[in-house]
Formats: structure tokens, sequence, C-alpha cells
């Protein structure tokens, strides 16, 4: 491997930056050391992307290198990874990190990595792609060359993802590449070279090896791309997402009997998810596109005079939500609640569409939706992927009907966010009830007959009509 300096073509600006990496140069200095920036914000430098993460890389001790950068800059705290040989310091909004150069290469079936000291060139060699291999050498003080052994910077101009060595050797040291690369490539909107693509569908298996949590890393990542069909697309064709996430790739097929198809399933997800983040950088927004249809290849039927159905397939989707986010390690919070009580709720407004549609039916949407309606419709309006104009028309315009029809509901009886007029503790003291079965039936009978507009949704009406229930119950008042 050659070392080629080459020289870029801008100088960096930031006041800020040119002062850490003067120094990291000092204290690189100071050490005897050649340092470098290298990795993920050179790329981003040169692709004109914001990054304040720098990586630096020593032939020698990044941790020294590290406590004496801390020392020039008057930082207290640094973070030492002592296994890893690696060291971490903010400095005013940057993030740094501080790596001595490595020969590193990680065993067959052990997701321990052997790791020896090396030189700049053994480091750049054990990188992921061309493009995440630059270094800037900082000891000259100019900052304006890049040594890049591998062409990566004509990579970056090709928009491509190569790796630095034959790919089998580069995805068998970390197998998570694979994934980095169809993220990159995703992010970026870069093509995946043809030797890279095919040797990802020779070693997909080796995906096995690595954490859940990495994985599900640069899944998001995928999800928060601009056009996150591009990643799940790449995914599918190399064959990991059937390993990865077989839920999303059983969607994919289209089966005919006698002469009636349904659509695909995957293709049509992949377009939800593309017209959600075309409005929406909500990532847990886009998760509720993804899984939307989830349980259509569970609940499929075909039927002789109605042809193919899936019904019921909201309500099993909802019900695989909480499974999938256990298995991808997604939080388990109010944030899968979310997901879950969207894809729920995903067909709910196509019902209100109606020209009759009551009021209490507006009512219940609001009351199972609450503060999420404006992130339904986002779903809804993106689930139209119909090809002819004139219906998607004709759609959305229905939606923007229900819409008006749901404000105009809540204006009156302000359903979302809907706090009991009455609550259990109330209930008790009222009936010198304990915790027990009637203070649920009340509660719900209330509840009920608000949102069926038998009673306002106010104290007083909800009081009387408590009082009358109660006494059904044969329950009666202390006082
Ligand atoms: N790297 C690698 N193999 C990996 C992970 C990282 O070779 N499996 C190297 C790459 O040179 C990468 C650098 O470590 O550029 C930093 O990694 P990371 O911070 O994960 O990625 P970035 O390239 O900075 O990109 P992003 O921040 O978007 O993840």
């Amino acid at each position: 491997m050659t070392r080629r300096n080459q020289n870029i073509e801008f100088k960096i600006s930031d006041k800020l930056c040119i002062k850490i990496f003067d120094a990291v140069k000092k204290a690189a200095v100071s050490l005897n050391g050649e340092s470098f920036v290298i990795g993920g914000f050179v790329r981003d430098l040169l692709l004109n992307r914001p990054s304040k993460d720098i990586d630096f890389v020593i032939a020698g001790s990044g941790i020294d290198l590290a406590k004496a950068t801390s020392k020039i800059l008057g930082v207290s705290k640094v973070s030492y990874f002592k296994n890893f040989g690696t060291a971490m310091l903010k400095y005013k909004g940057w993030e740094l990190e501080f790596v001595g150069a490595r020969k590193e290469s990680y065993q067959r079936d052990s997701r321990k990595p052997i790791v020896e000291n090396g030189t700049l060139q053994d480091d750049q060699n054990r990188r992921d792609f061309t493009i995440n291999s630059l270094a800037i050498p900082l000891n000259s003080g100019s900052y304006d060359t890049v040594v890049d052994p591998f062409d990566g910077l004509n990579d970056l101009n090709q928009r491509r993802i190569v790796t630095p060595l034959d790919p089998d050797v580069t995805f068998s040291d970390d197998p998570l590449r694979m994934l980095r690369a169809i993220r990159f490539a995703a992010q970026l909107n870069f093509t995946i070279d043809t030797h890279c693509f095919e040797s990802i569908k020779r070693n997909k298996s080796r995906i096995d090896i690595i954490s859940q949590e990495r994985i599900t890393t640069e899944l998001n990542k995928i999800m928060l791309s601009n056009k996150p069909s591009i990643g799940f697309k790449t995914l599918f064709s190399t064959g990991l997402l059937e390993i990865i996430f077989p839920e999303v790739a059983n969607l994919q097929g289209v089966e005919s009997i006698e002469g009636k198809k349904h659509k695909d399933n995957f293709y049509h997800t992949l377009e939800v998810l593309d017209n959600v983040a075309q409005v929406s950088d909500s990532l847990w927004l886009r998760w509720a596109a993804l899984l939307h249809d989830i349980a259509k290849p569970a609940t499929k039927r075909f039927d002789k005079s109605v042809g193919w159905t899936f019904h019921g397939h909201e309500d099993k989707g909802a019900r695989m939500v909480p499974k999938i986010f256990r298995k991808l390690k997604l939080p388990l919070d109010d944030k899968m609640k979310y997901v879950q009580k969207l894809v729920l709720l995903h067909l709910r407004p196509i019902a209100l569409t109606k020209d009759e549609i009551s009021d209490s039916a507006l009512r219940r949407v609001l009351f199972d939706v609450g503060e999420d309606l404006e992130d339904l419709m986002i779903l809804c309006r993106a689930d139209i992927t119909s090809k002819n104009e004139a219906k998607v028309k004709t759609y959305l315009r229905n939606f923007d009907r229900v819409v008006e029809k749901l404000k105009d509901v809540e204006e009156r009886d302000h359903i979302r966010n809907w706090q009991p007029p009455i609550d259990g503790a109330e209930i008790m003291n009222i009936f010198n009830l304990k915790p027990s079965r009637e203070v649920g039936i009340l509660k719900n009978l209330i509840k009920e007959a608000i949102l069926e507009g038998e009673i306002a949704n106010e104290y007083q009406e909800a009081r009387n009509f408590m009082l009358i229930k109660g006494k059904e119950m044969g329950l009666s008042p202390v006082n």
C-alpha cells in the first residue's frame, strides 16, 4: 500500500475546529508522535455535511494523546476506555475521540477483537470503507491534505461504497459493516460497489455474531434517512432483511388466485414509509409506518366473492409490536405504546369518511388517539399509495373532511386528552366503597355515556348520571 497525500480543495474555516486541531497537534508533538484526523469527520467535511464528532488517531497511545490534549484545552473530564485503548472528551459542543493506530481483526465466530498496535497505514487498512479511511495529517499544521491510500476521494466523487481490502476480509473482520454499507448508501445516496454487494450476499449469515443493539442502531439510521426505502430494498436484495427482520421481509410477494391479485405489501409499506419521511423526521412515526401492515401475511385470506382480505390485521399487528420491539431491543416504554396505538388505529379514519358519520364515532376516535391525532392523519394520508391520481385526490379530500368533523366535535366536547369529570376516588367517597369492581363499572358507564353523547362532558351531568346508575346497582350515596 502506498501512502498518497493529496491536496484537498478547501481550508477548514471553523475557528474552534482549528483550535482543536492545533491542540491535538501540539499534544502529539509533545509525545513525539504523528497524529491524524480520521474517519467520518473527514468524509463528512468533504461532503459538506457538518459534524462535531472528530476521531483522532496516533501511532502510539490514544489515551496519552487525550490526556495531553485535555491539558492544552483546559478540559478536566476525560473518559477512558482502557480495554479498547480509546478515550473521549467533550469540548464546547464537540466530541473528540482518541485512538492509538491499530491492527485489528475479529476472530471468526467470536465477538472479541485481537488488537495490536500499528501504524497509520495499518489503521487505515482495517477500516470499513475507502471513504472512511481518509486521514488529515495534523503535524504539518496546514490541515489541507489528506492521506488517501485507497482512492477514497475518487469514491467520494463517484458516490461509491467500496471496502479498502477484499470485501470478504473487511466484512469478516466486523460483519456489522455489511449493514453499515447499506446504511451509508441510504444516508448519503451512494451506490454499493458490485464486489461489495456480492460479498454481502455471500457473508450475510455472519451477521448472527453481531449484537442486536448494534444492528438496531443501523436500522434506526436507515429509518431516519431521507428515503428509507433505499436502505430497506438493499437489505432485502442482499438477503439480510430475511435474517434481521423476517417480519418485514415476509410482506414481500404477490399471490394470484382466479386472476385476482393483492398488492405487494413490502413495496407498499416502503412507499408509506417514504411518504411519512417526506413530512416528518419522527423516528417513531416512521416505525409506525413500517409496521402498520405487519400482520397482513398472517391475516391474509382469499374469499371467492370478495377476493383477498386482511381482516383484523390492524389488531393483530398492534399485538405484534411489543414482541418486535423486544426482539429488536427498541424501547418498551411509551414510544412502543405510541407505535402500537398508531398501528391499531390506522384504519379508523377511513371508517369516518362516510357521509353519515355519527358524533359518537368521531368522539371515540378522538378518545382512542388522544394527543396523537395529527400523527395518525399523517400515517393515513401516507397510506394512500394508489397510482390513480383522481382516486388519491378524492381520498385526501375525504380525510380533510374527517379532520374538519373531528375538529368540530373536539371544540364542543373536549375529548382529546380526556380526563374523567368524576374520578375513582370521588366515586368511592360518594358511595363509601373500597377499590372494587363497582368503581370500575361506574367509571366506564360515565365514559361510555359521554362518548355516546348521552350526557355532556362535564361534572354536574356526570355526577347526576352516576347517582342514577349507582342506585340501579343497589348502591346508595353516604349523604
Ligand atoms: N469504523 C470501522 N468499522 C466499523 C465502525 C467504524 O472501520 N464497524 C471506522 C470508520 O473509519 C468510521 C470510524 O470508525 O469512519 C468512526 O465510526 P463511527 O463513529 O461509527 O461512524 P462514522 O463514520 O463517524 O459515521 P456515523 O457517525 O454516521 O456513524
